[in-house]
């Protein structure tokens, strides 16, 4: 908490801190470059105990409900274009979005009648959800990336988070036959009784049968998760993302971000890393220019709204320009760069000339390095970015979702 609020200070130069507010403004992403969307689909079979995401179990009237609600907050959004917009992405995740697979071609579809896909449309697995008929439905709907939350395929390390071994052969053999552009595969690491063994047999499995990329994510024990076992010590996790640093180094995988390695010339897939992106669907965050919002974490209060022709938004932050800034820093440090160029066609101002103090102590530090146009971070950077993440993560994220999952419309929430 200190040092997150430190920082906070230090970086934008302001004792204000992050103020959510109870409103809905309009949504001022008409003119908006390289915009992204997500959209959130909260139904799972059962819940996860170490699952902090928004998410409820699945009942197919509620599911019916949340579709022809969830089509109308997008009609709402985008009948204020005059015509169609262009966006990077279109990603679903959850939840459990294959739990209304019948429904994904007409969200889609949907969607399509007020945006073109540019790059690619991406789906979240759960690994039970890996078959033929399911995997040829999504790419008829035009999917062309999924990610499979695969945790581990250790089976304590399964047992251990609280879940059971799916059916391997049938998952890889699925993918095998029905070709995606990205396949994804979640890791955890830092579970109670995973060793480095395990973990590195967790990263060769993936890559030897069908992933193109992993996604490693230190275990987080989230305060309102409900995790009989907890994490393992920042110490071994810190040795273990060491290990999968040198793994993916000799086998030649590419570090696209701090969290994720691909085989060489495959797209990415990632949800997070864009600078102006629109979410649709309960607990959807939408970042603009100068907005931030999420929208509620309730299904009725979702349904309410959209009802009285009014967006779901449950809090809005309004960035001051410096916060901006750092907002903007941290999600492109996650992708291992930091353009020069695109901060200054961001923000009209020189990245170097707001702060060329703090990039000298990191290149000093040796966090990151420089070339000509960007700014490169390295393992070590990698490291303490994780390390940073994860206190954000405790204390930014967590009081967030934590609030919202208990109160609809929260009067306020600020973060220090
Ligand atoms: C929305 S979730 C899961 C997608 C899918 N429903 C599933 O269960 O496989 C996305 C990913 O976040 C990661 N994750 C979830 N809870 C986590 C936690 N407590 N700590 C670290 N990573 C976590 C998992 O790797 C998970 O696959
Ligand atoms: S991990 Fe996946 S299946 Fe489990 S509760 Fe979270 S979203 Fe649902």
């Amino acid at each position: 908490m200190i040092f997150t609020s430190l920082m906070q200070v230090w970086l934008t130069r302001s004792l204000k801190p992050f103020i959510f507010e109870n409103n809905s403004e309009p949504l001022d992403f008409q003119s908006v470059e390289n915009l992204g969307l997500y959209v959130h689909i909260p139904f799972c079979r059962t819940l996860c105990g170490f699952c902090p995401y928004c998410k409820v179990v699945y009942q197919s009237e509620a599911a019916k409900q949340y579709k022809s609600a969830l089509l109308k907050e997008i009609t709402l959004t985008a009948s204020s274009l005059s015509e169609k917009k262009e966006v990077t992405s279109l990603y679903f995740g959850g939840g459990t979005p294959a739990l209304m697979i019948d429904d994904i071609k007409d969200m889609i579809d949907h969607i399509k009648k007020y945006f073109i896909v540019r790059d690619g449309i991406g789906v979240e697995l759960h690994p039970n959800d890996v078959g033929e008929e399911t995997l040829l439905k999504l790419k008829d709907a035009g999917v062309t990336m999924i990610s499979i939350g695969m945790q581990s395929f250790d089976s304590h390390c399964l047992r251990a988070l609280g879940r059971s071994m799916p059916d391997y052969s049938q998952i890889f053999e699925a993918i095998n036959k029905v070709k995606f552009d990205v396949v994804d595969m979640d890791l955890i690491f830092g579970i109670p009784g995973q060793n480095i063994e395990i973990l590195k047999n967790d990263i060769k499995t993936a890559f030897e049968n069908g992933a193109t990329q992993i996604s490693t994510y230190p275990f987080i024990d989230f305060t309102y998760a409900n995790n009989r076992n907890k994490p393992q010590t920042q110490k071994e996790k810190k040795k273990m993302l060491e290990e999968i640093t040198h793994l993916a180094e000799r086998c030649g995988y590419v570090r696209t971000s701090v969290w994720t390695f691909a085989k060489p010339q495959t797209g990415k897939y990632s949800s997070v890393t864009r600078d102006n992106f629109l979410g649709f669907g309960i607990s959807a965050t939408t970042l603009l220019k100068e907005q931030f919002k999420i929208n509620t974490f309730s299904l009725d209060g979702y349904s309410q709204r959209i009802d009285q022709d009014e967006l779901p938004t449950s809090l809005t932050l309004k960035f001051s320009e410096r916060q901006r800034m750092v907002y903007y820093l941290f999600w492109n440090a996650y992708s291992m760069q930091i353009d020069l160029q695109m901060f200054e066609e961001f923000f009209n101002k020189p990245l170097t000339g707001i702060f060329g103090f703090e990039l000298w102590i990191c290149t000093l530090l040796g966090f990151i390095k420089k070339d000509s146009h960007k700014y490169h971070l390295t393992a070590r950077g990698a490291y303490y970015y994780h390390r940073i993440e994860q206190i954000y993560t405790t204390a930014y994220i967590d009081k967030m979702w934590n609030v919202s999952g208990k109160i609809a419309f929260p009067d306020e929430i600020i973060l220090r």
